[in-house]
């Protein structure tokens, strides 16, 4: 079973591929982000020095983000691979999961990088609305949510802090690639088209077997 990587920029549809292709290869997805909202939402310590750093759309430090996916990592259906979804976020990030995978015996398989231009990034991200309920994600637009289903927007999910996301990302998260590259393992899959066209070309990139 694969360790896949699913990188881009704050709305460029990690998580909405991540979640359907989940079935299909038999491993979860490891999303950081949605672990922190879900810490946040318990009204915990930790979830409370979190949201410091996510309510401003800036990066949580590395150390608390590492011991996070170190006991994520430990858990039974992540025992023989695993969809990262928003991690690794900075290089020492992807240093250490380098580490972690080691220490099982695995590495990354791939990393697939979902392009999506700038402008785009902004209507998406303003766009997107959860149903609390199921954590289904929706797009206004682009994936409405059936008529009737209540739904939320994401406290990060304004235009100003996804402009400081995506600074972030550029900055601090971009470099990553060259991490992997070497190693001939990034993939470039166009973000940009319908949903089932967006997996149909991911899962033409997927390792084989
Ligand atoms: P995180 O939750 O990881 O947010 P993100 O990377 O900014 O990514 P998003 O969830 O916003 O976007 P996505 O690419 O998953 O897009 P989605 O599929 O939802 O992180 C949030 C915060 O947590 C960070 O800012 C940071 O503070 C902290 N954090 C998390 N991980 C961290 C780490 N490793 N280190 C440090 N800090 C960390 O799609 C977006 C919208 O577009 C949706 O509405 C969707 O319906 C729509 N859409 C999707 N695909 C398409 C399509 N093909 N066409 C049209 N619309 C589409």
């Amino acid at each position: 079973m694969p360790d896949l990587v699913f990188f881009g920029p704050p709305g460029a549809g990690k998580g909405t591929q991540a979640k359907r292709l989940v079935s299909a290869l038999g491993i979860p997805q490891i999303s950081t982000g949605e672990i922190m909202r879900a810490e946040r939402k318990s009204g915990s310590e930790l979830g409370q020095r979190f949201d410091e750093f996510m309510s401003k759309g800036k990066l949580v430090p590395d150390e608390m983000v590492l011991e996070l996916m170190e006991k994520r990592l430990k858990q039974e259906d992540a025992a023989r691979g695993a969809i990262f979804d928003g991690f690794p976020r900075s290089v020492p990030q992807a240093e250490a999961l380098d580490g972690l995978l080691g220490s099982l015996d695995r590495q990354i398989d791939k990393v697939i990088v979902l392009e999506v231009p700038e402008d785009s990034i902004v209507e998406r991200i303003t766009g997107r609305r959860i149903d609390p309920a199921s954590g289904q994600e929706y797009h206004v637009r682009y994936n409405p949510p059936p008529a009737g289903t209540e739904v939320v927007q994401r406290a990060d999910d304004t235009e100003e802090v996804v402009r400081t996301r995506y600074a972030d990302y550029k900055a601090i998260t971009e470099p990553v690639l060259q991490h992997y590259e070497p190693r001939g393992l990034v993939v470039t899959v166009d973000g940009v088209g319908g949903l089932d066209e967006v997996t149909e070309r991911i899962e033409a990139v997927l390792p084989k077997g």
